[in-house]
């Protein structure tokens, strides 16, 4: 049966949002299905209060991909002629070129093109600063991601898949110096990769509260909804475990079928079932997968975060990984 409800919110950690538990990717998905099914897809997240879009522009280091889905998912919230408080706006700040490509130059870019088929969009509501390689003067970030809050290029931020020590000095850096602290963590977690996002380092943080998870890449870029070899570019191997993650499939499809429920609604719940989760970032490239996604919340109310937890333990492949996220490519 078709969700008619709406998605509930939560706090995408201290000073941040309040955004719908589920919010959808940009990489590869816009620019790999027609303009009908982009609106279609985005009309119905309005519909059902999951109008959260991560868009960035992949134009540098591991995705210097010349990427137009920035670009399409601007044209199509212009068509659906959907006004700026209709959906959530979060943002992607690269490191690979800094300081060199600094933020500002990033961030007017990128607004630039969500809004060149007119859309204009004026801001983000939060963004994701990414990862990096080598060294970073992390202090330096958080003040010129403190330039871009005071320029009203967003109001607050997160980060994705950096360092626990990273992280540790930007919270310290925005403490000692009266500067906005990230309040969110973009990691890769579900049903096969937990050991950051429960470990010592990160576990900490979001069970004080310090910082929100979000969650991204649980379905492996569709390994764990059966597409086992997907043809689309995917998330990083973080530990070469992806053939143990391919092999395990099977496995995912038989507990989601014991539940009565599909893989997707299965890893969604997973994701959901952790407290510290307030958002799960996925991508759908149609109205169905959206659809069945939506169908983890009956799912989790169904069942409950402990059964599925139970249930799927077997599944935890990244066991040996660091907690830290410390890792080369
Ligand atoms: N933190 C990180 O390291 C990291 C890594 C990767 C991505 N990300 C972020 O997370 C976002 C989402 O990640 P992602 O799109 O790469 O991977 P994902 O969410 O793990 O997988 C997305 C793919 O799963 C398939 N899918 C989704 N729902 C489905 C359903 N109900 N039934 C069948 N198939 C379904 C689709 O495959 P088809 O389109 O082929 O049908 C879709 O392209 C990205 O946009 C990116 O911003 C972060």
């Amino acid at each position: 049966m078709a969700f008619s409800g709406r998605v509930p919110v939560r706090k995408l950690g201290p000073g941040g949002p309040e955004v719908p538990v589920f919010a959808l990717g940009s990489w590869n998905i816009w620019d790999r299905i027609d303009a009908d099914e982009r609106r279609a897809l985005i009309a119905r997240a309005v519909e059902v209060g999951a109008a959260c879009f991560d868009v960035a522009y992949y134009n540098m280091g591991p995705h210097a991909e010349a990427s137009r889905t920035d670009l399409l998912f601007g044209e199509a919230i212009h068509d659906l002629g959907l006004a700026r408080s209709d959906y959530l706006l979060c943002g992607k700040l690269w490191l690979w070129e800094y300081p060199r490509t600094g933020f500002a130059a990033q961030m007017d870019e990128s607004l630039e093109r969500i809004g060149r088929a007119g859309a204009a969009p004026g801001s983000f509501d939060t963004v994701v600063v990414g990862d990096f390689m080598g060294d970073i003067d992390v202090a330096q970030v958080v003040r010129d991601v403190q330039a871009e809050i005071d320029r009203g290029s967003f109001a607050s931020w997160g980060v994705n898949n950096w360092p626990a020590e990273s992280l540790r000095l930007a919270l310290d850096t925005a403490s000692a110096e009266g500067l906005t602290p990230p309040s969110f963590a973009q990691l890769k977690y579900g049903l096969v990769r937990r050991s950051m996002a429960e470990g010592e380092f990160y576990g900490r943080w979001f069970g004080d509260g310090a910082l929100a998870l979000q969650a991204s890449d649980a379905f492996e870029g569709g390994i764990l909804v059966g597409k086992l070899a997907p043809n689309r570019k995917i998330g990083a191997d973080v530990g070469g475990i992806r053939e143990r993650i391919v092999a395990a499939y099977p496995r995912v499809a038989e507990i989601a079928e014991s539940f009565g429920a599909t893989p997707a609604q299965l890893g969604l719940a997973f994701c959901l079932a952790n407290p510290a989760t307030a958002n799960v970032l996925f991508g759908a490239s149609s109205v169905r997968q959206l659809d069945d996604n939506l169908g983890a919340l009956d799912l989790l109310e169904r069942e409950g975060g402990e059964r599925i937890r139970a249930a799927t333990a077997e599944l935890w492949l990244d066991r040996d990984v660091r907690a830290d996220g410390v890792w080369a490519p």
